[in-house]
């Protein structure tokens, strides 16, 4: 069967370019600085196992469900399902999945911007030597008040914002492609850095077991939401963003394949950042569940005490406004293609557009810190909220709806079409994760966080 859809936005010039951008939506904050303060506040190694469970057996066999979706339909998330539940001759009621997608990417920006704009502030403290030599109570106490300044922080905010909204204007392919080339090296090069002076300087065995031995007493129901909800997210997967990257990808290259090397990169830079914070966190006695700050409180202190460090410093914070970057720009783009294919606007008004609302959307993260009485709903500061409404909710429903279109929906011979060469046996077991595993795990841990059973 021909492939008779077009991008309206064009396609990636190579394989590598698709690797890069769809990894390089994937790398970011999750992996360096949410990844270790879930996993300090869940008690560790058994929740580690958990989410590398959850990636495996729910988050590559749905990744390659979104960029089918993506590469077969040709729009924004909404429509590319749309599109294929019509030739499949099935309900459009599936296009809620790209919905949920389109609409989470903008929630997940009310936050995202946010903790990119700590992380530009720290780039300039880093720079003028604010580290050196700094006590972890100093460094702490930077931190603390730096979240409760809130026009130094909607400041940053705006400036990672605006700059999203301008490569986005420009075309994804362009400004993601520059971006990515040095981005992935020099991540890698700064957290070797990170976890070298943890093997030297930290109590770096102690952070080793609380990594990877787990204590199964530690797990909790919430806990597993929680590992669930972060593998959807890390993976930038329920939020359409891999759909819509696939769907500028050419139709030669090979799905399965490109996978393995995406998630394997994503869960690798997750595990080195762990490494790098757990031996400083334990060396200096501070608290393992230190929330949101945890990277913010701990990296300063290793590069305050390293020779070089503040440069260290400096390209350690650069590099993770680039990670956050590269993925905003993905969390907007759904909205933005959406925007343009429906109501035929420019992409610069799309982007314009869908800028000003999450701006408007993150002053609440932003307040939530300096106003916690004022800036919360049912109880969760704003900021926790849209955290947790995304991760936990919109992205494991959006994935559960998506596998289900997939597994059960669409005809055999189109799945099969795009899924090319696959060999047999891998092509069952990927049905078998979409038709069986992925439900029943999402709803078990659903229903198991609400305390239904
Ligand atoms: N995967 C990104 C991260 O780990 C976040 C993200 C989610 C990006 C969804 C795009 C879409 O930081």
């Amino acid at each position: 069967m021909s492939e008779p859809r077009q991008s309206l936005h064009g396609e990636w010039s190579s394989r590598w370019i698709f690797i890069f951008a769809a990894a390089g939506s994937a790398v970011g904050l999750g992996n360096i600085w949410k990844f270790p303060y879930i996993v300090g506040e869940n008690g560790g190694g058994a929740f580690v196992l958990m989410y590398l469970l959850f990636i495996i057996a729910i988050g590559v066999p749905l990744m390659m469900s979104e960029i089918l979706i993506g590469r077969r339909g040709r729009r924004n998330p909404a429509d590319s399902v749309r599109a294929l539940s019509e030739e499949s001759q099935r309900s459009k009621f599936w296009q809620i999945t790209g919905w949920f997608g389109i609409i989470s990417g903008i929630i997940v920006m009310f936050y995202y911007g946010v903790i990119a704009g700590w992380g530009l502030d720290y780039v300039f403290k880093a720079a003028v030597g604010t580290f050196d030599g700094a006590s972890p109570a100093a460094i702490s106490q930077l931190f603390d008040t730096m979240i409760t300044e809130p026009f130094r922080v909607m400041f940053w905010n705006v400036v990672i914002i605006a700059a999203s909204v301008f490569v986005i204007i420009g075309g994804v392919k362009k400004g993601l492609e520059t971006a990515l080339r040095f981005m992935f090296p020099a991540m890698l090069i700064l957290l070797l850095i990170a976890v070298v002076y943890a093997v030297y300087s930290g109590a770096f065995m102690t952070g080793l077991n609380f990594l990877f031995s787990p204590d199964f007493s530690q797990l909790t129901a919430q806990g597993a939401l929680i590992a669930l909800g972060h593998a959807f997210f890390t993976l930038s997967l329920g939020q359409g963003a891999i759909m819509m990257y696939g769907a500028y990808l050419p139709k030669r290259v090979s799905i399965p394949r490109t996978i393995l090397l995406i998630a394997g990169l994503d869960t690798f830079i997750a595990l080195l950042a762990g490494l790098a914070i757990f031996p400083i966190v334990f060396a200096h006695g501070l608290p393992a569940a230190s929330g949101p700050g945890l990277l913010f409180k701990t990296l300063p202190i290793a590069f305050g005490q390293m020779p070089y460090g503040s440069l260290f410093a400096t390209l350690f914070f650069v590099m993770i406004v680039f990670a956050a970057f590269t993925s905003a720009i993905a969390l907007i783009e759904p909205a933005v293609a959406w925007l343009i294919e429906r109501f035929a606007v420019s992409r610069k008004r799309a982007a314009l557009l869908v800028g000003g609302l999450i701006t408007v959307g993150s002053l609440g993260s932003v307040l939530s810190f300096s106003h916690p009485q004022t800036f919360q709903i049912g109880g969760l500061s704003y900021f926790d909220f849209t955290d947790q409404l995304t991760a936990n909710t919109f992205l494991p429903l959006g994935g559960l709806i998506t596998a289900v279109f997939v597994g059960w929906m669409m005809r055999r011979e189109a799945v099969r079409d795009e899924l090319g060469m696959m060999a047999n046996f891998w092509f069952q077991a990927w049905q078998f994760a979409l038709r069986f595993i992925v439900p029943l795990a999402v709803i078990i841990v659903f229903i198991n966080a609400i305390g239904l059973v």
